[in-house]
């Protein structure tokens, strides 16, 4: 069994942070969502792992990852020119995958329990195809799974406009070497794009085995700001412990799970966990909230910040109230007015934002 993991495509979705970045490479909880799906992948006692890299993010991408032995895997690195699709990602990929299983994992997905289960279940069962599905609110913005009666698969549509139930599409596919048949039968979608949603109904009509799951646990899909703050908020909740590596004054107080990191310093200061504080950051005079991932060596000062995202190097000053915003790296925002508003921001990487 190998793994493919989708680390190129346009992330449109999360410009401006996406002009600068690797939409995977956005830090939930101070870790990559990309490191989260390999620490599932390694859980799942795979070996050889191939990475989609597109030409704008692929270097970062490589950065990031290195040869894998951290993981205890080995990686092969795949260049996709043109973002055309989940399904021409695992064509750009036929020659690392050769003939053998693979598990699709999306990078922009995060899942609570991994792929161990789902691994074991397909080498048990052996289907050409094994899919998660997911109960969501709006499956106009996934491919979603019609079902019969006893949970068998009818139909699969890509991001359908009348959808036929909730159930989406989970970005993790486990396949047999079938699946590069019928990516062979299938033609780009109204938006462009070979679906592999349409390979999979295309491995049904060939009478080949799809299997389905009811996903347990939570899932992200981080193609937003609020989904990506949504996972931020789940995984603070889950993961943060109270750890205290940085530097605290007498005058500050901290309620809850709260992670200070190495070199970090906090001074007349409040901060409510579950909050994430990274290496270096100084945090003045403020009061940081509950669901909060500070990068390393960001300023916070005289500020109020609650349910945000905010990268490294970045400074926010005279904030009255910052919440549910994500601020890119080596930022800027500073408020010199002293109207009180809360701010909801969505700024990308070296912006300045004065209000
Ligand atoms: O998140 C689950 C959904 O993922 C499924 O429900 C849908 O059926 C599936 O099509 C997919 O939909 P998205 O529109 O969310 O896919 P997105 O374009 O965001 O791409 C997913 C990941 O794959 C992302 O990390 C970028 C990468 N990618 C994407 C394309 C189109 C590539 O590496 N190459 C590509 O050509």
């Amino acid at each position: 069994m190998k793994a493919l993991v989708l680390s190129g495509g346009k992330g449109t979705r999360l410009r401006p942070l996406t002009h600068t970045m690797a939409k995977q490479l956005v830090p939930v909880a101070g870790t990559p969502i990309l490191g989260y799906v390999m620490n599932h992948i390694s859980e799942a006692g795979i070996k050889e792992v191939g990475v989609i890299i597109s030409p704008e993010t692929g270097d970062e991408v490589k950065n990031y990852l290195g040869d894998g032995k951290r993981w205890n895997f080995s990686i092969e690195y795949i260049l996709q020119e043109k973002p055309l699709g989940l399904a021409h990602a695992v064509f750009t990929a036929k020659e690392f995958l050769g003939a053998d299983d693979f598990v699709m994992y999306l990078g922009d997905n995060l899942l609570s329990y991994g792929v161990k289960g789902a691994v074991e279940r397909f080498l048990q069962e052996r289907p050409d195809a094994l899919i998660y599905l997911k109960e969501v609110d709006d499956p106009t913005r996934f491919g979603v799974a019609e079902l019969d009666s006893s949970g068998n698969i009818l139909r699969l549509i890509e991001k359908p406009k009348e959808p036929p139930s909730n159930l989406a599409l989970v970005g993790v596919y486990i396949f047999s070497a079938h699946i590069h048949e019928a990516i062979s039968k299938i033609k780009p979608s109204h938006r462009g794009e070979l679906e592999i949603t349409d390979a999979i109904q295309e491995l049904i009509n060939m009478g080949y085995t799809v299997k389905s799951e009811i996903l347990e646990g939570w899932w992200l899909d981080t193609g937003k700001k609020d989904d990506l703050l949504e996972a931020n908020t789940i995984v603070l909740d889950e993961y943060i412990k109270r750890s205290v590596k940085g530097n605290v004054d007498g005058a500050s107080q901290l309620v809850g799970r709260v992670e200070i990191e190495e070199g970090a310093t906090v001074k007349k200061s409040i901060l409510r966990g579950p909050i994430k504080i990274g290496k270096g950051t100084k945090v003045e005079n403020s009061f940081i909230g509950p669901y909060t991932s500070i990068g390393e060596g960001v300023t916070i000062r005289n500020s109020v910040i609650e349910h945000s995202v905010i990268l490294n190097n970045s400074i926010v000053e005279g904030v009255d109230r910052l919440e549910d915003s994500l601020i890119g790296r080596n930022a800027r925002v500073v408020k010199n007015n002293k109207k009180h508003k809360a701010l909801r921001l969505m700024i990308g990487d070296d912006t300045v934002v004065e209000v």
